[in-house]
């Protein structure tokens, strides 16, 4: 399972030269030169990880920010403890949405008034496909992708619930362009495959979408922070994405939502909550939205998941995009390459691109029993995930594991396969959370 290095899709927003200049190491003393001579090595240290961890799950929960610990420390103990009520002014508070989508803004392409910060994906979904619906009332279409994350597909049935005069239609990737019709009013899909990591052409779809009159309404809950997005360069309408990923804000951290600013001036928000009121403390009995994206705020913000998520996002100045994915591609071609004899004598098979520049940040391989495989591997201090049917999922996030991590990873994966140490009954009880 050698690591393809072919040639990047003509759409894809990085140099293919820049990634194949990184040859895969083939012994740990390389790893460790890799990662001497790579400046991104330098930002491990901006990360409290367990000692004896090697963390391949930072695609579902991103690690702890050693900034956003000592942030939610200081919002808690001075600001919430000392300021009280009187913080939403003397903390300014009421500023941490707008300040937490100005750091999201340039990771997505996005201009700051183009973004807000509030709710979760799920939510942000609803909003903005309602207020897609209104703005296109002569389309009655939904458009969804197959195999995308399922509360994407939950929400626009919720919403086509209380829209009886709308219809979901849900397509594969291939024939999607060819249902791009007069009827459509949106598209949603995910920039990268929740299972298999594969990338989406962001601006090629959006190009064909827009070219039929289609709005579109991205999911960059698996790109956000890893991968170059370039909503406005690619004309795209709305997005939204999670704050927990890549983008390390912490166990349930707000989602952001973009929207793009030509359609600032007619979008209504569905849920018009006095937190998206142009002013909120004017306590007006009717609603006025804020100007710009600050419209699809509901309700009051959660002050210290922001606190979290806006600490966490200091990482990220003066950081390329396009390196940040090269890293974690070289990481997890690394993986492939190392752990591919046990992949292969033990059957697993590789549901992401075996193109490294068709991927995203993480690797899927299906496997009968990838539940216990996964939780043996836990056990053996390798943090990865499990998603149903059959999939061992390992995520390459790239500012907090190196290369001689990775190499550690394969070897402790290919003793839990060799030793059997999986089939220990322990390992197959399923638990809430998988
Ligand atoms: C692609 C994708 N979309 C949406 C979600 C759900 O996000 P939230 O829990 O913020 O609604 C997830 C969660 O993992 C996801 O991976």
């Amino acid at each position: 399972m050698a690591p393809n290095l072919g040639s990047a899709p003509e759409s894809a927003p990085e140099s293919a030269l820049e990634f194949a200049l990184e040859t895969v190491p083939h012994s740990l003393a390389a790893c460790r030169r890799l990662d001497r001579a790579d400046p991104l090595s330098a930002l491990a240290r901006r990360f409290r990880l367990p000692a004896g961890v090697i963390y391949l799950d930072g695609n579902s929960l991103g690690p702890l920010p050693r900034a956003s610990e000592a942030a939610v420390r200081r919002a808690t103990a001075e600001e919430w403890g000392r300021s009280l009520v009187r913080g939403w002014n003397t903390d300014d508070w009421i500023g941490l949405p707008d300040r937490t989508a100005a750091r999201i803004s340039p990771l997505i392409g996005a201009d700051p008034d183009e973004v807000a910060c509030a709710d979760s994906v799920s939510v942000n979904l609803f909003k903005l496909a309602a207020g897609a619906l209104a703005l296109m009332p002569d389309r009655k279409v939904l458009l969804g992708v197959e195999g995308d994350f399922p509360t994407d597909g939950y929400m626009l049935q919720g919403l086509a619930a209380i829209r009886p005069d709308i219809r979901i239609q849900t397509v594969s990737m291939e024939v999607l362009p060819q249902v791009l019709s007069e009827d459509v009013a949106l598209l949603l899909m995910s920039h990268a495959d929740y299972r298999t990591g594969a990338l989406a052409d962001l601006s090629g779809l959006t190009r064909q979408a827009s070219e039929a009159g289609v709005l579109t309404l991205w999911d960059l809950s698996h790109t956000a922070g890893l991968a170059p997005v370039g909503l406005n360069a690619a004309g795209a309408d709305m997005a939204v994405g999670c704050g927990y990923k890549y983008l390390n804000g912490g166990p349930g951290a707000p989602s952001f939502a973009f929207l793009a600013r030509r359609h600032h001036a007619d979008f209504n928000s569905p849920l018009p909550g006095w937190m998206g009121h142009a002013r909120p403390f004017a306590f007006e009995p009717g609603y006025a939205p804020a100007p710009g994206a600050a419209r699809l705020m509901a309700g009051t913000p959660p002050i210290l998941s922001l606190t979290a998520l806006h600490a966490a996002l200091e990482v990220f100045e003066g950081l390329d995009p396009a390196a940040i994915l090269a890293r974690s591609r070289a990481l997890s071609s690394l993986f492939e390459h190392r752990a591919g004899p046990a992949l292969s004598a033990h059957g697993f098979r590789l549901v992401s691109p075996d193109r490294p520049l068709a991927r995203g940040g993480h690797l899927s391989f299906a496997h009968p029993h990838a539940y216990p495989v996964v939780q043996a591997l836990i056990a053996a201090g390798v943090i990865g995930d499990f998603r149903a049917p059959d999939l061992m999922r390992l995520g390459f996030s790239p500012l907090f594991l190196s290369r001689a991590d990775v190499w550690a990873a394969a070897e402790r994966f290919t003793r839990v396969m060799e030793t059997g140490a999986w089939r220990d009954p322990v390992f197959a009880a399923k638990q809430r959370v998988t």
